[in-house]
């Protein structure tokens, strides 16, 4: 298998974590990179379903070592809670999980931040999952930031919390007019986290690149999308990680030499769950029918998400920021019985017709798309295991995504459950 990066495609929620999941079967380690318990991966074993937000999906898998890299910002009550529930159904959560000490931690006046702030910014608000993310990676990046060795360090903690309350609580308080913080109850807390996490936590650069010389095969998960991308997504719009492909290596500490595939997951269609330019949106009665027919529900808030139709401008926006080497097409299943179904291969923008991503995010919120209309299929695609058995009009579909895309699909997957997969030969 090699060193396999699985990037969203498009808005996250693509089903990353089925596709993780299956290929874990080949994977010796496991590695998410970005993000943090923002991220909601679905994984269906028989007729149980584990939802993973912090530890990678190969979990569920035994024998495989499980990372967090230094680009995954930790929640640690959200971490511990993940680790216990996981316990509590029967997996184990051991030598097999180890986490960045270089990674950087979330605490509760990034919740709260995250919060007031999407309160104070009325319609400009991003509908963030109010997990405390951003304001944690903006700490980080200002140099405020405290990492798991610091926990470690009683001493390095008390002084960098100290410090930080000092700005937080100064914020909370004369700018959003909430209530401060205390630091005992939050240096208590914290050093009580610390005793249950110390174990799991190790040298990820230097594990992951001796595991690189051994040859051994690292499955890098992504979480989020490639249009939440701090950089290349539809700022502000977006999470405040990098999701796509080079972010595998910015969060863990291997070098883009050592990665030999890119897969990019998307849905058959678009999803979409928060504030943001979404072009192939649908509206009215047709897309809450659509919503419920695909259960397109968060996996992490259990909001609503918006459904469109597949937008090819940002698909082949996306294969070329990732170099995406092939795709995984999920949720087919969920398009049989239309009777046409439509791809947009480029937008009307004030009157001109574009098929790039632009940069300007209000002139893409009004961009109006031009579609391609392609037939539907009648019967049901959840029982077909084989390419070929696909309906002829399912095979012209994902043929024009692969064309439109200038991406290969290698994997189509026709229901939530690991048998319900077709490997493209
Ligand atoms: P992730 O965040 O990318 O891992 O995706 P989520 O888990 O948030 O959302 C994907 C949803 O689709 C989950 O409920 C999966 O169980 C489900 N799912 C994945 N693949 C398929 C598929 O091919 N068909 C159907 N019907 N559901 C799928
Ligand atoms: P997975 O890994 C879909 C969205 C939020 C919001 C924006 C910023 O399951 O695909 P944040 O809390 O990260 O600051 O929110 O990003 N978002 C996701 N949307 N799937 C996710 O993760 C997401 N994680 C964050 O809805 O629009
Ligand atoms: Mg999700």
């Amino acid at each position: 298998m090699a060193n396999v990066v699985i990037v969203g495609a498009l808005f996250g929620d693509e089903g990353k974590g089925k596709i993780v999941d299956l290929l874990t079967e080949s994977a010796d380690y496991v590695v998410r990179f970005q993000g943090g318990n923002n991220a909601g991966h679905t994984v269906e074993v028989g007729e149980d379903q584990f939802i993973l937000h912090l530890i990678p999906s190969g979990i569920l898998h035994k024998n495989k070592i499980c990372v967090i890299g230094n680009g995954v910002v930790i929640n640690p009550e959200s971490l511990i809670e993940e680790i216990k529930l996981l316990e509590s159904r029967g997996i184990s959560v051991g030598e097999n999980l180890v986490i960045s000490d270089i990674a950087h931690l979330i605490f509760p006046y990034h919740k709260v931040l995250d919060e007031l702030r999407e309160m104070k910014t009325g319609n400009r608000k991003i509908g963030t999952t109010k997990r405390g993310i951003g304001p944690a990676y903006a700490d980080k990046v200002a140099r405020m930031g405290i990492r798991l060795t610091d926990l470690m360090n009683p001493k390095v903690f008390k002084e960098k919390l100290i410090y930080n309350l000092e700005e937080k609580n100064n914020l909370l308080v004369n700018v959003y007019k909430g209530e401060p913080f205390v630091f005992d109850e939050i240096y208590g807390r914290y050093l009580e986290y610390a005793k249950s996490i110390k174990k799991y936590l190790g040298n990820v650069p230097q594990i992951l690149n001796n595991a690189v010389k051994q040859n051994k095969n690292i499955l890098f998960e992504g979480a989020q999308g490639t249009l939440l991308d701090v950089d290349f997504g539809t700022y502000p719009y977006v999470t405040s990680s990098n999701p796509t492909a080079g972010g595998a290596c910015i969060g863990t500490g291997i070098a883009p030499s050592t990665i030999d595939e890119v897969i990019g997951i998307t849905k058959a269609y678009s999803t979409r769950v928060g504030e943001g330019p979404f072009p192939t949106e649908f509206h009215g009665e047709f897309g809450d029918w659509f919503r419920k027919q695909g259960k397109e529900f968060g996996a992490t808030t259990g909001r609503p998400r918006r459904c469109g139709w597949f937008d090819a401008v940002l698909g082949r926006y996306s294969s070329i920021i990732n170099h995406t080497d092939s795709l995984a097409i999920t949720k087919l299943d969920v398009l049989d019985g239309l009777d046409t179904i439509k791809i947009c291969t480029s937008y009307k923008c004030n009157g001109d017709i574009i098929d790039f991503f632009p940069s300007d995010m209000d002139m893409l919120g009004n961009c109006v798309p031009v579609y391609e209309e392609l037939p539907g299929w009648k019967e049901s695609t959840r029982n077909i295991r084989s390419y070929d058995k696909l309906p002829e009009a399912a095979k012209k579909y994902i043929s024009r995504i692969e064309e439109l895309t200038l991406a290969p699909v290698k994997i189509v997957s026709v229901g939530a459950k690991r048998e319900e997969t077709i490997f493209k030969k």
